[in-house]
C-alpha cells in the first residue's frame, strides 16, 4: 500500500446547540428558546459538504465526527442527511468510524436506534460525574476519584477521555473562581489526580494513548488520531475548523461561529468559511509537534524536519532526555515520557524554540 492510500481523511461536523449552557463551557454551543429549523440546517450542512468536497475531491473518508454542542439533539433524519451527503461527495468505506457526541438524558435515548440506522457506529458520552455527590467537585480526593474512575471503566469498557476542569474566561465559573467561591485543586492535588488516573486506567487495560485519552488497544478514536497525527480533515458547520491539503499547501480553515450567521453565509455562498489561511512551513511544523507529542506513540522527527526545513535541535533533545521528559525509541520516534506529560507544554515550547 502506498502512502497516499494509507492516508486518513476525517470530516468534523459541528452541531452548535444545547438545551442549557453548562457554567464551565466555552465551546461554540448556544441555547435557543425558539424551535430550530433543523431542515434548513440540514440543507446548509449538505451544501457546505458539497462545496468543501469540490475543493478537496476524491478523498477516502476514514472517520466522521458529529460534535457539539449536543449532536444528540439532532433528529436521526438530520444525521442521515449529513452522512448521505458525505457519502455522495467523497468515498466512504464500509469500515468508516462514525462518532456522535451525546449527553446522557432520557429524552435522547429513544433516538439511538435511528442514529445507528443512519450510519453512526460510535457514541461519545459526556458526563461530569457519575453520582450527584461527586457533582460537588470541590474537595475531590484522589481516592474518591479512583473509585469513581473504576466505575467509569466498567461502564465505558473501551475508551475514556478524561479532562480536568479548566476554568475558562467568559464563563460563570471564571467569576466564581476569581471570587474564591469555587475551589480548584492545588498543583499537588492536580498532579495526584493525574497520577491516579494513569495508574487506574493502565491497571484496567486502558493505557493513555494520548495525554487525556485512554483506550483498550485497538479502540482508540480514529478521528481524533487524525488531528494528533497531523492528517487532513474537513470542518463543516458553525465554528468548525479544517486542515485541507490543496496543491501541496496546507490550509487552516474556520467557519463563522454564529449559527444563524453561518446559515446565511452558506445559503448565500455555499460555505461559511471566514478563515482560509495557508500555513507556512514553521506553522505546519509547530502544529505537528504540538499535536503529535500529545500521543504516547510520539512523532517521527524526520517528518518534523521535512515540514520545518530543519531538524529538531539535538542539544535540546539530549537535555530533555537527561531530565527524563522525553525518550527516543529504537526506530527513531521521539515521545514524551510519563514524567514529561504533566509538563507537556513546557517540553513542546522547549523543543519548538
Ligand atoms: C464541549 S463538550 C461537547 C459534547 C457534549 N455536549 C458534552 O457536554 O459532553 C465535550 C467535553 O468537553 C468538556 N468540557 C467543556 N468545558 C470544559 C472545561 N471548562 N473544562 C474541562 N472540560 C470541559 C465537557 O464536559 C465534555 O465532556
Ligand atoms: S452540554 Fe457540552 S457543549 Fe453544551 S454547554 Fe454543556 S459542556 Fe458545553
Amino acid at each position: 500500500m502506498t502512502d497516499a492510500e494509507n492516508r486518513a481523511f476525517g470530516v468534523y461536523v459541528h452541531w452548535p446547540f444545547c438545551l442549557s449552557k453548562c457554567p464551565y463551557c466555552d465551546f461554540n454551543s448556544h441555547v435557543r428558546h425558539a424551535a430550530i429549523d433543523e431542515e434548513r440546517f440540514a440543507r446548509a450542512f449538505t451544501r457546505e459538504i458539497e462545496t468543501t468536497a469540490a475543493r478537496v475531491p476524491g478523498r477516502d473518508v476514514t472517520s466522521i465526527f458529529l460534535g457539539g454542542g449536543t449532536p444528540s439533539l439532532m433528529a436521526p433524519r438530520t444525521v442521515g442527511a449529513i452522512l448521505d451527503a458525505i457519502g455522495q461527495h467523497w468515498r466512504v468505506g464500509p469500515d468508516v468510524e462514525v462518532t456522535l457526541e451525546a449527553n446522557p438524558t432520557s429524552v435522547e435515548a429513544t433516538r439511538f436506534a435511528g442514529y445507528r440506522a443512519a450510519g453512526v457506529n460510535r457514541v461519545s458520552l459526556g458526563v461530569q460525574a457519575l453520582n450527584d455527590v461527586s457533582l460537588a467537585r470541590p474537595g475531590q480526593t484522589p481516592a474518591m476519584w479512583a473509585a469513581e474512575l473504576k466505575v467509569a471503566i466498567t461502564e465505558a469498557a473501551e475508551h475514556l477521555s478524561l479532562y480536568q476542569l479548566t476554568i475558562e474566561e467568559d464563563t460563570p465559573f471564571f467569576g466564581l473562581h476569581a471570587a474564591g467561591k469555587l475551589k480548584t485543586p492545588d498543583e499537588a492535588t492536580a498532579r495526584a489526580l493525574y497520577d491516579v488516573t494513569q495508574e487506574v486506567c493502565a491497571l484496567h487495560g486502558l493505557p493513555a494513548y494520548e495525554i487525556s485519552n485512554h483506550a483498550r488497544p485497538g479502540a482508540e478514536c480514529r478521528h481524533n488520531l487524525v488531528y494528533w497525527r497531523g492528517e487532513e480533515y474537513a470542518g463543516i458547520g458553525p465554528g468548525a475548523h479544517g486542515r485541507l491539503d490543496i496543491n501541496g499547501a496546507r490550509l487552516a480553515t474556520a467557519t463563522d461561529r454564529r449559527p444563524e450567521a453561518w446559515l446565511m453565509r452558506v445559503e448565500a455562498n455555499g460555505h461559511g468559511v471566514v478563515t482560509d489561511d495557508r500555513l507556512n512551513s514553521e506553522e505546519r511544523a509547530d502544529e505537528f509537534l504540538l499535536m503529535g507529542l500529545r500521543l504516547a506513540e510520539g512523532i517521527d522527527p524526520k517528518r518534523y524536519a521535512a515540514l520545518a526545513g530543519r531538524a529538531l535541535d539535538p542539544n535540546r533533545i539530549a537535555l530533555l532526555r537527561e531530565e527524563g521528559a522525553i525518550a527516543v525509541e529504537a526506530d527513531g520516534r521521539l515521545r514524551v515520557t510519563q514524567a514529561g506529560f504533566p509538563v507537556l507544554d513546557a517540553v513542546v515550547a522547549d523543543l519548538a524554540a
